[in-house]
């Protein structure tokens, strides 16, 4: 078989080959450049959750701690909250005096009592607090989520 039989010469078979190419790369080209001046559209903050535990584990008026997530978890007769280690002034991370049974901040002496309320020191405003839920008897923390407060209100509380 020859080109005559085909009707297709080898130059025509070398330069749809170039055009093919080409159109890839500028196809490339312009698909890098949409992707870089693209706004990066931002979802929603993933949730970090925080399995605390068995809401029965969680003894009344004892402040469970948790350190590495820097949560506090005081559980009450009617209800618990879990308070942000993280100090409201310039973000020092207080720690819980089991004598005093207060909070206290390293960095400038600020003091906040069991429910995250400003006792002493230059903080603005209580420890914020985190979204809690029970999910099959266990407490789950959204430490993603922070909820800021101008003092502490029972209605804070969550029921368990
Ligand atoms: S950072 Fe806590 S009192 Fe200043």
């Amino acid at each position: 078989m020859n080109q005559e039989d085909t009707g297709v010469s080898r130059r025509k078979i070398i330069s749809y080959g170039w055009i093919a190419a080409t159109v890839v790369i500028v196809g490339e080209m312009i698909g890098g450049t949409l992707a870089y001046l693209w706004p990066k559209v931002r979802g929603e903050k993933s949730a970090k959750l925080l399995i605390a535990g068995k809401v029965d584990d969680f003894q009344v008026e004892k402040m469970a701690i948790f350190r590495k997530e820097k949560v506090f978890i005081n559980r009450m007769d009617d209800g618990l909250l879990a308070m942000s280690a993280i100090c409201t002034h310039l973000r020092c991370i207080v720690r819980w005096n089991e004598q005093k049974k207060v909070f206290e901040c390293p960095c400038h002496g600020a003091e906040f009592n069991a429910f995250g309320e400003v006792l002493a020191g230059p903080p603005p405003r209580p420890l914020d607090i985190h979204p809690v839920e029970t999910v099959g008897g266990k407490i789950v923390v959204d430490t993603s989520k922070v909820i800021r407060r101008k003092k502490f209100d029972r209605v804070q509380l969550v029921r368990v």
